[in-house]
Protein backbone atom coordinates (compact mmCIF):
# COMPACT_ATOMS: atom_id res chain seq x y z
CA UNK A 1 0.00 0.00 0.00
CA UNK A 2 1.12 3.45 -0.50
CA UNK A 3 -0.14 6.95 -0.10
CA UNK A 4 0.60 10.15 -1.96
CA UNK A 5 -0.43 13.54 -2.60
CA UNK A 6 -3.07 12.53 -5.08
CA UNK A 7 -4.75 10.22 -2.27
CA UNK A 8 -4.80 6.51 -1.55
CA UNK A 9 -3.09 4.77 -4.31
CA UNK A 10 -3.92 0.69 -4.70
CA UNK A 11 -1.09 -1.87 -4.74
CA UNK A 12 -2.65 -4.00 -6.76
CA UNK A 13 -5.25 -2.72 -9.89
CA UNK A 14 -6.76 -6.13 -10.58
CA UNK A 15 -8.46 -8.92 -8.92
CA UNK A 16 -8.23 -12.46 -10.25
CA UNK A 17 -10.71 -13.84 -12.30
CA UNK A 18 -9.60 -16.98 -13.05
CA UNK A 19 -7.26 -19.27 -11.97
CA UNK A 20 -5.70 -22.77 -12.91
CA UNK A 21 -4.53 -24.96 -10.13
CA UNK A 22 -1.36 -26.21 -9.56
CA UNK A 23 -0.43 -29.61 -8.42
CA UNK A 24 1.81 -30.10 -5.33
CA UNK A 25 4.37 -32.29 -6.73
CA UNK A 26 6.48 -34.83 -4.32
CA UNK A 27 9.96 -34.94 -4.23
CA UNK A 28 10.37 -38.55 -5.60
CA UNK A 29 8.23 -37.26 -8.70
CA UNK A 30 10.49 -34.27 -8.93
CA UNK A 31 13.54 -36.66 -9.30
CA UNK A 32 12.29 -38.56 -11.16
CA UNK A 33 10.92 -35.53 -13.97
CA UNK A 34 14.35 -34.46 -13.96
CA UNK A 35 15.78 -37.56 -14.98
CA UNK A 36 13.32 -37.79 -17.53
CA UNK A 37 14.47 -34.39 -19.07
CA UNK A 38 17.91 -35.68 -18.92
CA UNK A 39 18.77 -32.86 -16.29
CA UNK A 40 17.60 -30.62 -18.57
CA UNK A 41 15.07 -28.37 -16.26
CA UNK A 42 13.51 -26.84 -20.14
CA UNK A 43 12.66 -30.44 -20.87
CA UNK A 44 10.58 -31.20 -17.39
CA UNK A 45 6.51 -31.11 -18.19
CA UNK A 46 4.65 -27.54 -18.01
CA UNK A 47 2.26 -29.29 -15.24
CA UNK A 48 4.98 -30.71 -12.91
CA UNK A 49 6.85 -27.26 -12.76
CA UNK A 50 5.18 -25.10 -9.88
CA UNK A 51 6.57 -21.63 -10.63
CA UNK A 52 8.17 -20.97 -14.34
CA UNK A 53 10.45 -18.07 -14.38
CA UNK A 54 12.67 -19.14 -17.81
CA UNK A 55 10.38 -15.91 -19.43
CA UNK A 56 7.91 -13.27 -18.73
CA UNK A 57 7.23 -13.46 -22.94
CA UNK A 58 3.76 -14.83 -23.72
CA UNK A 59 2.91 -15.70 -20.55
CA UNK A 60 0.82 -13.15 -18.37
CA UNK A 61 -2.28 -13.20 -17.34
CA UNK A 62 -5.36 -11.52 -19.82
CA UNK A 63 -7.87 -9.31 -18.84
CA UNK A 64 -11.70 -10.19 -18.90
CA UNK A 65 -11.73 -7.79 -21.74
CA UNK A 66 -9.38 -9.08 -23.78
CA UNK A 67 -10.75 -12.60 -23.35
CA UNK A 68 -14.00 -11.17 -23.85
CA UNK A 69 -12.67 -10.90 -27.60
CA UNK A 70 -11.53 -14.15 -27.71
CA UNK A 71 -15.15 -15.48 -26.60
CA UNK A 72 -16.77 -13.04 -29.68
CA UNK A 73 -14.95 -12.48 -32.48
CA UNK A 74 -17.79 -12.09 -34.69
CA UNK A 75 -18.67 -8.89 -32.74
CA UNK A 76 -15.01 -7.58 -34.34
CA UNK A 77 -14.38 -8.73 -37.48
CA UNK A 78 -12.46 -10.47 -39.39
CA UNK A 79 -12.52 -12.68 -36.37
CA UNK A 80 -9.46 -15.11 -36.61
CA UNK A 81 -8.42 -14.22 -39.96
CA UNK A 82 -5.51 -11.62 -41.26
CA UNK A 83 -6.69 -8.00 -40.52
CA UNK A 84 -6.35 -5.46 -43.55
CA UNK A 85 -5.80 -1.37 -43.34
CA UNK A 86 -9.45 -0.73 -43.19
CA UNK A 87 -10.71 -3.73 -40.73
CA UNK A 88 -11.91 -2.46 -37.32
CA UNK A 89 -9.12 -4.01 -35.66
CA UNK A 90 -6.31 -2.59 -37.54
CA UNK A 91 -8.27 0.53 -37.00
CA UNK A 92 -8.48 -0.07 -32.99
CA UNK A 93 -4.85 -0.94 -32.98
CA UNK A 94 -3.26 1.91 -34.88
CA UNK A 95 -5.22 4.81 -32.84
CA UNK A 96 -3.95 3.33 -29.62
CA UNK A 97 -0.12 2.73 -30.95
CA UNK A 98 -0.31 6.79 -32.32
CA UNK A 99 -1.93 7.61 -29.21
CA UNK A 100 0.72 5.97 -27.38
CA UNK A 101 3.74 5.74 -28.95
CA UNK A 102 3.28 9.12 -31.41
CA UNK A 103 4.76 7.38 -34.51
CA UNK A 104 2.51 7.91 -37.80
CA UNK A 105 2.83 4.31 -38.69
CA UNK A 106 2.23 1.27 -38.10
CA UNK A 107 2.33 -2.31 -39.13
CA UNK A 108 1.52 -5.35 -36.74
CA UNK A 109 3.92 -8.29 -36.86
CA UNK A 110 3.04 -11.83 -34.83
CA UNK A 111 6.56 -11.60 -32.70
CA UNK A 112 9.00 -9.21 -32.14
CA UNK A 113 11.67 -10.93 -33.67
CA UNK A 114 9.42 -10.33 -37.48
CA UNK A 115 9.21 -6.95 -36.66
CA UNK A 116 13.62 -6.86 -36.01
CA UNK A 117 13.56 -9.28 -38.84
CA UNK A 118 11.81 -6.80 -41.39
CA UNK A 119 13.05 -3.37 -39.89
CA UNK A 120 16.97 -4.45 -40.35
CA UNK A 121 16.32 -5.72 -43.77
CA UNK A 122 15.11 -2.21 -44.60
CA UNK A 123 17.76 -0.31 -42.98
CA UNK A 124 20.62 -2.32 -42.81
CA UNK A 125 23.06 -2.59 -45.09
CA UNK A 126 26.00 -4.61 -45.95
CA UNK A 127 29.49 -4.38 -44.70
CA UNK A 128 28.24 -1.34 -42.65
CA UNK A 129 27.68 -1.60 -38.87
CA UNK A 130 24.99 -0.97 -36.15
CA UNK A 131 26.04 0.89 -32.92
CA UNK A 132 24.27 -0.11 -29.79
CA UNK A 133 24.32 -1.16 -26.03
CA UNK A 134 23.85 -4.77 -25.52
CA UNK A 135 21.19 -5.64 -27.80
CA UNK A 136 19.16 -8.52 -27.66
CA UNK A 137 20.03 -11.75 -29.46
CA UNK A 138 17.85 -11.64 -31.93
CA UNK A 139 18.08 -8.38 -33.07
CA UNK A 140 22.00 -8.69 -32.79
CA UNK A 141 21.38 -12.08 -35.69
CA UNK A 142 18.85 -10.04 -37.68
CA UNK A 143 21.61 -7.21 -37.99
CA UNK A 144 24.28 -9.51 -39.03
CA UNK A 145 21.99 -11.19 -41.40
CA UNK A 146 21.87 -8.68 -43.50
CA UNK A 147 26.02 -8.63 -43.81
CA UNK A 148 26.48 -6.08 -40.96
CA UNK A 149 28.80 -5.99 -37.80
CA UNK A 150 27.37 -4.39 -34.08
CA UNK A 151 29.12 -2.45 -31.99
CA UNK A 152 28.53 -2.74 -28.14
CA UNK A 153 29.28 0.66 -27.29
CA UNK A 154 27.49 -0.22 -23.56
CA UNK A 155 28.52 1.83 -20.65
CA UNK A 156 30.79 0.34 -18.57
CA UNK A 157 28.45 0.44 -15.73
CA UNK A 158 26.84 -2.83 -17.55
CA UNK A 159 29.84 -4.73 -17.04
CA UNK A 160 29.12 -3.88 -13.09
CA UNK A 161 27.07 -6.31 -11.26
CA UNK A 162 27.47 -4.67 -8.05
CA UNK A 163 26.89 -1.48 -8.07
CA UNK A 164 24.12 0.92 -7.30
CA UNK A 165 24.34 2.57 -10.65
CA UNK A 166 20.70 3.80 -11.74
CA UNK A 167 20.88 3.52 -15.27
CA UNK A 168 23.77 0.66 -16.57
CA UNK A 169 21.47 0.14 -19.87
CA UNK A 170 23.24 3.51 -20.70
CA UNK A 171 25.46 3.69 -23.81
CA UNK A 172 28.77 5.23 -23.41
CA UNK A 173 28.15 7.94 -25.41
CA UNK A 174 32.28 8.60 -26.29
CA UNK A 175 32.09 4.80 -27.62
CA UNK A 176 29.38 5.75 -29.74
CA UNK A 177 31.55 9.07 -30.96
CA UNK A 178 34.17 6.85 -31.73
CA UNK A 179 32.87 4.37 -33.18
CA UNK A 180 31.26 6.57 -35.81
CA UNK A 181 34.47 8.65 -35.76
CA UNK A 182 36.56 5.18 -36.78
CA UNK A 183 34.17 3.75 -39.37
CA UNK A 184 32.85 6.70 -40.97
CA UNK A 185 29.10 7.67 -40.37
CA UNK A 186 29.13 6.32 -44.20
CA UNK A 187 29.63 2.93 -43.01
CA UNK A 188 27.23 2.97 -39.93
CA UNK A 189 23.51 2.27 -40.99
CA UNK A 190 22.02 3.15 -37.98
CA UNK A 191 21.50 3.39 -33.76
CA UNK A 192 20.25 0.52 -31.68
CA UNK A 193 19.38 1.09 -28.15
CA UNK A 194 17.59 -1.28 -26.79
CA UNK A 195 15.22 -0.29 -23.33
CA UNK A 196 15.56 -1.89 -20.32
CA UNK A 197 18.86 -3.80 -21.42
CA UNK A 198 17.78 -7.32 -20.86
CA UNK A 199 21.62 -8.65 -21.11
CA UNK A 200 22.95 -6.37 -18.30
CA UNK A 201 20.21 -7.38 -15.68
CA UNK A 202 17.34 -5.53 -17.39
CA UNK A 203 18.36 -2.09 -16.23
CA UNK A 204 17.34 1.11 -17.77
CA UNK A 205 18.61 3.97 -20.37
CA UNK A 206 17.95 7.37 -18.76
CA UNK A 207 16.43 10.11 -21.07
CA UNK A 208 19.58 12.09 -20.88
CA UNK A 209 21.46 9.44 -22.33
CA UNK A 210 18.82 9.20 -24.64
CA UNK A 211 18.77 12.67 -25.70
CA UNK A 212 23.09 12.61 -25.97
CA UNK A 213 22.79 9.58 -28.29
CA UNK A 214 20.32 11.30 -30.46
CA UNK A 215 22.08 14.54 -30.53
CA UNK A 216 25.00 12.34 -31.72
CA UNK A 217 22.71 11.10 -34.42
CA UNK A 218 21.66 14.37 -35.56
CA UNK A 219 25.09 15.15 -36.39
CA UNK A 220 25.98 12.58 -38.07
CA UNK A 221 22.69 12.20 -39.85
CA UNK A 222 22.08 8.48 -38.78
CA UNK A 223 18.58 7.41 -37.73
CA UNK A 224 18.21 6.46 -34.13
CA UNK A 225 15.97 3.46 -34.06
CA UNK A 226 14.85 1.47 -30.43
CA UNK A 227 14.18 -2.00 -29.05
CA UNK A 228 10.82 -0.91 -27.29
CA UNK A 229 9.76 -4.17 -26.05
CA UNK A 230 10.62 -3.04 -22.63
CA UNK A 231 9.82 0.48 -23.10
CA UNK A 232 7.03 0.53 -20.25
CA UNK A 233 9.63 -0.71 -17.45
CA UNK A 234 12.15 1.86 -18.34
CA UNK A 235 10.02 4.31 -18.50
CA UNK A 236 9.01 3.63 -14.92
CA UNK A 237 12.38 3.80 -13.84
CA UNK A 238 12.58 6.97 -15.29
CA UNK A 239 10.07 8.12 -13.45
CA UNK A 240 11.77 6.80 -10.54
CA UNK A 241 15.31 7.72 -10.68
CA UNK A 242 15.76 10.48 -13.08
CA UNK A 243 15.82 13.89 -11.97
CA UNK A 244 12.99 15.85 -12.96
CA UNK A 245 10.57 13.41 -13.81
CA UNK A 246 8.97 12.23 -10.80
CA UNK A 247 5.67 14.72 -11.90
CA UNK A 248 5.33 13.22 -15.15
CA UNK A 249 3.02 9.78 -15.75
CA UNK A 250 3.98 6.93 -17.53
CA UNK A 251 2.01 7.96 -20.72
CA UNK A 252 4.60 11.59 -21.10
CA UNK A 253 7.86 9.18 -20.19
CA UNK A 254 6.93 6.79 -22.65
CA UNK A 255 5.98 9.95 -25.28
CA UNK A 256 9.11 11.34 -24.64
CA UNK A 257 11.07 8.33 -25.13
CA UNK A 258 9.93 8.14 -28.80
CA UNK A 259 10.07 11.08 -30.12
CA UNK A 260 13.67 10.77 -29.51
CA UNK A 261 13.74 8.04 -31.79
CA UNK A 262 13.28 7.71 -35.95
CA UNK A 263 11.89 4.34 -35.28
CA UNK A 264 11.08 1.50 -32.95
CA UNK A 265 10.81 -2.13 -32.92
CA UNK A 266 8.88 -4.25 -30.38
CA UNK A 267 7.67 -7.29 -29.12
CA UNK A 268 4.45 -7.19 -27.12
CA UNK A 269 4.47 -10.44 -25.73
CA UNK A 270 5.79 -9.13 -22.33
CA UNK A 271 5.01 -5.95 -20.72
CA UNK A 272 1.76 -5.33 -23.23
CA UNK A 273 -0.11 -8.63 -21.86
CA UNK A 274 -0.28 -10.16 -25.16
CA UNK A 275 0.45 -13.82 -25.96
CA UNK A 276 0.82 -12.65 -29.73
CA UNK A 277 2.12 -9.39 -31.65
CA UNK A 278 5.01 -7.55 -32.52
CA UNK A 279 5.29 -3.19 -33.99
CA UNK A 280 7.51 -2.05 -36.14
CA UNK A 281 6.83 1.94 -35.29
CA UNK A 282 8.25 4.75 -38.20
CA UNK A 283 7.67 8.29 -39.25
CA UNK A 284 8.76 7.70 -42.67
CA UNK A 285 5.81 7.05 -45.20
CA UNK A 286 8.30 5.05 -47.45
CA UNK A 287 9.66 2.75 -44.89
CA UNK A 288 6.18 2.32 -43.36
CA UNK A 289 5.41 1.16 -47.29
CA UNK A 290 8.53 -1.32 -47.55
CA UNK A 291 7.97 -2.82 -44.05
CA UNK A 292 4.14 -3.55 -44.70
CA UNK A 293 4.90 -4.91 -47.97
CA UNK A 294 7.70 -7.30 -46.88
CA UNK A 295 5.92 -7.98 -43.95
CA UNK A 296 3.02 -9.24 -46.48
CA UNK A 297 5.34 -11.33 -48.43
CA UNK A 298 6.95 -12.88 -45.41
CA UNK A 299 3.26 -14.20 -44.18
CA UNK A 300 4.13 -11.69 -41.00
CA UNK A 301 1.04 -10.40 -40.13
CA UNK A 302 -0.85 -9.89 -37.35
CA UNK A 303 -3.98 -12.01 -37.26
CA UNK A 304 -7.22 -9.49 -36.45
CA UNK A 305 -8.00 -11.20 -33.30
CA UNK A 306 -4.96 -10.20 -32.18
CA UNK A 307 -4.36 -6.66 -32.75
CA UNK A 308 -7.84 -6.47 -31.09
CA UNK A 309 -6.30 -7.52 -28.28
CA UNK A 310 -3.20 -5.39 -28.35
CA UNK A 311 -5.01 -2.41 -28.70
CA UNK A 312 -7.42 -3.85 -25.62
CA UNK A 313 -4.37 -4.41 -23.52
CA UNK A 314 -2.50 -0.27 -24.58
CA UNK A 315 -5.91 1.12 -23.63
CA UNK A 316 -6.21 -0.90 -20.15
CA UNK A 317 -2.56 0.09 -19.31
CA UNK A 318 -2.43 3.54 -20.43
CA UNK A 319 -5.61 4.26 -18.40
CA UNK A 320 -3.40 4.56 -15.21
CA UNK A 321 0.19 4.15 -14.01
CA UNK A 322 -0.20 1.52 -11.39
CA UNK A 323 -0.21 -1.47 -13.77
CA UNK A 324 3.71 -0.83 -14.66
CA UNK A 325 4.15 0.13 -11.06
CA UNK A 326 2.92 -3.23 -9.67
CA UNK A 327 4.79 -4.90 -11.75
CA UNK A 328 8.22 -3.66 -11.58
CA UNK A 329 7.74 -3.33 -7.17
CA UNK A 330 6.64 -6.64 -7.38
CA UNK A 331 10.13 -7.88 -9.21
CA UNK A 332 11.54 -5.45 -6.65
CA UNK A 333 10.05 -7.51 -3.79
CA UNK A 334 12.10 -10.69 -4.84
CA UNK A 335 15.39 -8.56 -5.50
CA UNK A 336 14.56 -7.33 -1.77
CA UNK A 337 14.28 -10.36 -0.53
CA UNK A 338 17.63 -11.83 -1.98
CA UNK A 339 19.86 -8.98 -2.02
CA UNK A 340 21.80 -9.44 1.10
CA UNK A 341 21.46 -13.37 1.52
CA UNK A 342 22.54 -14.38 -2.36
CA UNK A 343 24.38 -12.83 -5.31
CA UNK A 344 22.23 -10.73 -6.95
CA UNK A 345 22.49 -8.15 -9.85
CA UNK A 346 22.04 -4.40 -8.43
CA UNK A 347 19.82 -2.49 -8.85
CA UNK A 348 16.49 -4.37 -8.94
CA UNK A 349 15.31 -3.51 -12.87
CA UNK A 350 11.87 -4.22 -13.95
CA UNK A 351 11.09 -7.86 -15.39
CA UNK A 352 13.51 -10.09 -13.81
CA UNK A 353 16.00 -10.75 -11.13
CA UNK A 354 19.09 -11.97 -11.98
CA UNK A 355 21.66 -14.03 -10.39
CA UNK A 356 25.76 -13.84 -10.44
CA UNK A 357 26.65 -17.40 -11.09
CA UNK A 358 30.22 -17.16 -10.28
CA UNK A 359 29.54 -16.02 -6.88
CA UNK A 360 26.77 -18.14 -6.11
CA UNK A 361 28.68 -21.55 -7.43
CA UNK A 362 32.68 -19.98 -7.31
CA UNK A 363 33.94 -24.00 -7.28
CA UNK A 364 32.22 -24.89 -10.44
CA UNK A 365 33.22 -23.38 -13.68
CA UNK A 366 31.21 -22.73 -17.16
CA UNK A 367 32.50 -26.48 -18.69
CA UNK A 368 30.99 -27.76 -15.67
CA UNK A 369 27.23 -26.50 -16.85
CA UNK A 370 26.93 -24.78 -13.28
CA UNK A 371 23.43 -22.40 -14.48
CA UNK A 372 22.27 -25.97 -15.49
CA UNK A 373 22.82 -27.63 -12.14
CA UNK A 374 21.91 -24.59 -10.11
CA UNK A 375 18.54 -24.48 -12.03
CA UNK A 376 18.25 -28.44 -11.43
CA UNK A 377 18.79 -28.15 -8.24
CA UNK A 378 15.80 -25.49 -7.81
CA UNK A 379 13.68 -27.80 -9.51
CA UNK A 380 14.30 -30.93 -7.22
CA UNK A 381 13.95 -28.76 -4.31
CA UNK A 382 10.95 -26.64 -5.09
CA UNK A 383 9.68 -27.50 -8.75
CA UNK A 384 10.74 -24.12 -9.88
CA UNK A 385 12.47 -24.03 -13.04
CA UNK A 386 14.56 -21.05 -14.14
CA UNK A 387 16.95 -21.06 -17.17
CA UNK A 388 19.98 -19.59 -18.40
CA UNK A 389 17.18 -17.55 -20.97
CA UNK A 390 18.93 -15.48 -23.54
CA UNK A 391 22.61 -16.07 -24.24
CA UNK A 392 25.12 -12.99 -23.17
CA UNK A 393 26.06 -10.67 -25.50
CA UNK A 394 29.59 -11.07 -26.89
CA UNK A 395 31.46 -8.68 -24.86
CA UNK A 396 29.71 -10.32 -21.53
CA UNK A 397 30.51 -13.76 -22.86
CA UNK A 398 34.13 -12.07 -23.63
CA UNK A 399 34.42 -10.70 -19.94
CA UNK A 400 33.46 -14.43 -18.50
CA UNK A 401 29.80 -13.32 -17.22
CA UNK A 402 27.21 -16.17 -16.60
CA UNK A 403 23.98 -15.27 -15.30
CA UNK A 404 20.92 -16.94 -14.34
CA UNK A 405 17.32 -14.46 -15.28
CA UNK A 406 14.58 -15.46 -12.65
CA UNK A 407 12.05 -13.12 -15.30
CA UNK A 408 8.85 -12.77 -13.46
CA UNK A 409 5.57 -13.25 -16.06
CA UNK A 410 3.62 -9.96 -15.66
CA UNK A 411 0.49 -10.03 -13.69
CA UNK A 412 0.86 -13.94 -12.94
CA UNK A 413 2.52 -15.05 -9.68
CA UNK A 414 1.29 -13.55 -6.08
CA UNK A 415 4.23 -12.14 -3.95
CA UNK A 416 3.51 -15.29 -2.08
CA UNK A 417 5.00 -17.70 -5.14
CA UNK A 418 8.15 -15.24 -4.88
CA UNK A 419 8.14 -15.46 -1.01
CA UNK A 420 8.67 -19.47 -2.33
CA UNK A 421 11.44 -18.98 -4.95
CA UNK A 422 13.24 -16.95 -2.35
CA UNK A 423 12.60 -19.22 0.44
CA UNK A 424 14.03 -21.72 -2.60
CA UNK A 425 17.02 -20.05 -3.56
CA UNK A 426 18.22 -19.01 -0.51
CA UNK A 427 18.40 -23.14 0.74
CA UNK A 428 20.19 -23.57 -2.37
CA UNK A 429 22.88 -21.33 -1.52
CA UNK A 430 23.31 -22.46 1.79
CA UNK A 431 23.53 -25.77 0.25
CA UNK A 432 26.14 -24.65 -2.78
CA UNK A 433 28.64 -27.28 -1.84
CA UNK A 434 26.48 -30.22 -2.37
CA UNK A 435 26.00 -28.71 -5.87
CA UNK A 436 27.70 -30.71 -8.36
CA UNK A 437 28.44 -30.18 -12.00
CA UNK A 438 26.79 -31.25 -14.91
CA UNK A 439 28.20 -32.72 -18.11
CA UNK A 440 27.02 -33.40 -21.63
CA UNK A 441 25.48 -36.60 -22.78
CA UNK A 442 26.76 -36.86 -26.29
CA UNK A 443 23.81 -38.22 -28.59
CA UNK A 444 24.20 -37.93 -32.49
CA UNK A 445 21.21 -37.91 -32.90
CA UNK A 446 20.19 -34.29 -31.63
CA UNK A 447 21.44 -31.14 -33.42
CA UNK A 448 23.30 -28.66 -31.57
CA UNK A 449 20.33 -26.52 -31.22
CA UNK A 450 18.13 -29.03 -29.62
CA UNK A 451 18.31 -28.35 -25.65
CA UNK A 452 21.25 -30.38 -24.49
CA UNK A 453 21.00 -34.06 -22.30
CA UNK A 454 23.18 -33.73 -19.07
CA UNK A 455 24.16 -36.45 -17.06
CA UNK A 456 25.31 -35.44 -13.04
CA UNK A 457 29.25 -35.51 -12.84
N1 LIG B 1 13.78 -7.74 -27.82
C1 LIG B 1 13.82 -8.05 -26.52
C2 LIG B 1 14.40 -7.08 -25.55
C3 LIG B 1 13.31 -9.27 -26.07
O1 LIG B 1 13.33 -9.56 -24.76
C4 LIG B 1 12.77 -10.18 -27.00
C5 LIG B 1 12.26 -11.49 -26.57
C6 LIG B 1 12.73 -9.81 -28.35
C7 LIG B 1 13.24 -8.58 -28.72
C8 LIG B 1 12.16 -10.71 -29.41
O2 LIG B 1 10.78 -10.72 -29.27
O3 LIG B 1 10.20 -13.07 -28.64
O4 LIG B 1 8.48 -11.49 -29.56
O5 LIG B 1 10.25 -12.40 -31.01
N2 LIG B 1 12.46 -11.95 -25.43
C9 LIG B 1 12.01 -13.21 -24.87
C10 LIG B 1 12.65 -13.39 -23.51
C11 LIG B 1 12.15 -14.37 -25.77
O6 LIG B 1 12.46 -14.47 -22.91
O7 LIG B 1 13.31 -12.46 -23.03
P1 LIG B 1 9.88 -12.00 -29.63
Amino acid sequence: MDKTSSGFVFSVPYEIAVVRPLRQTSPAERDSALRDAHFNVELIPQDLVYIDLCTDSGISSSSTRQLAATAAPSELEPGMGLAGEGSRAFAALADEVRRVFGFSYVVATPQGRAAERIWTKIHVKPNTFVVGNLLFPSTRVHIEMNGAKVIEAADEAAYDLTSDEPFKGNLDVQKLQRAIEEKGAGHVSCIYVELSDNACGGHPISLANLRAIKEIAAAHHLPLFLDACRILENSYLVQQREAGYQERTILEIVRETCDLADGATLSALKDFLVSSGGLILSRSKESYQKASMQAFLDGAQLPGLAMMQLAISLREIFAADNYVKSRVEQVRYLWQRLKDRIPVVSPPSGHAVFLDVKAFLPDLNSAEFRSEALGAFLYRYAGIRVTKGPPPAPTQAARGMELLRLAIPARKYLDAHLDDVAEALCYAYSRRNEITGLRRSEDPARSKYEPGYFQPL
